[in-house]
């Protein structure tokens, strides 16, 4: 499949409905290696100046040590209908199974950042900032009990734009 770069102020797509009901495959990359899994929590956005993206990853996942290591990550915005295909990125971890040859997904590079070639929409990052999410944030009372009782609470990476790729 081929991409086109594309200028990220000439987008004109919903991060709500990409992330939230299309879903993304967050891959993070370090010395040893890469791991990518679905996410359908973050966001696209500006801050500090920089257009960025925002995405939140719980400690016991694979790919949270990548992202943590590693100085670049991809956010490939996937197509609803390749859902089922993806499954396994979103169900099975990278310490146990190739994810890439289980669901027949190509994982290809861009200034050696991996994302997978069934991809919509990737955002190549540059991490800048990184920190958890903690419950003294929350001011609605049910975030917590909804969302972290097991207290993994998410880190938050947040990436600086640097490549916009669009499929062709
Ligand atoms: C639709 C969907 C969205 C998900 N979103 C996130 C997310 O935003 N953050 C997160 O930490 N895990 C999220 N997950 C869970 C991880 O994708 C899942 O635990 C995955 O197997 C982790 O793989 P890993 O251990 O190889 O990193 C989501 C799962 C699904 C199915």
């Amino acid at each position: 499949m081929a991409f086109e770069k594309v200028n990220v102020n000439d987008l004109c797509f919903s991060p709500v409905k990409a992330i939230g009901e299309d879903w993304g495959i967050l891959t993070g990359v370090s010395g040893k290696g890469f791991n990518s899994m679905t996410v359908s929590w973050g966001s696209v956005g500006v801050l500090w100046s920089r257009p960025v993206v925002f995405a939140f990853v719980r400690p016991g996942r694979h790919t949270y040590g990548f992202m943590n290591d590693g100085e670049m990550f991809s956010l490939a915005i996937m197509n609803k209908e390749i859902h089922k295909k993806m499954a396994v990125f979103g169900s099975k971890s990278g310490r146990d199974v190739d994810k890439y040859k289980e669901s027949g997904l190509t994982a290809v590079f861009e200034d050696g950042v991996p994302f997978p070639e069934e991809a919509e929409l990737v955002f190549v990052c540059r991490k800048i900032a990184k920190g958890d999410i903690s419950p003294d944030w929350f001011i609605d009372e049910g975030i917590d009990p909804d969302n972290y009782p097991k207290k993994d609470y998410h880190r938050m990476f947040i990436g600086e734009i640097v490549t916009v790729l669009k499929k062709v």
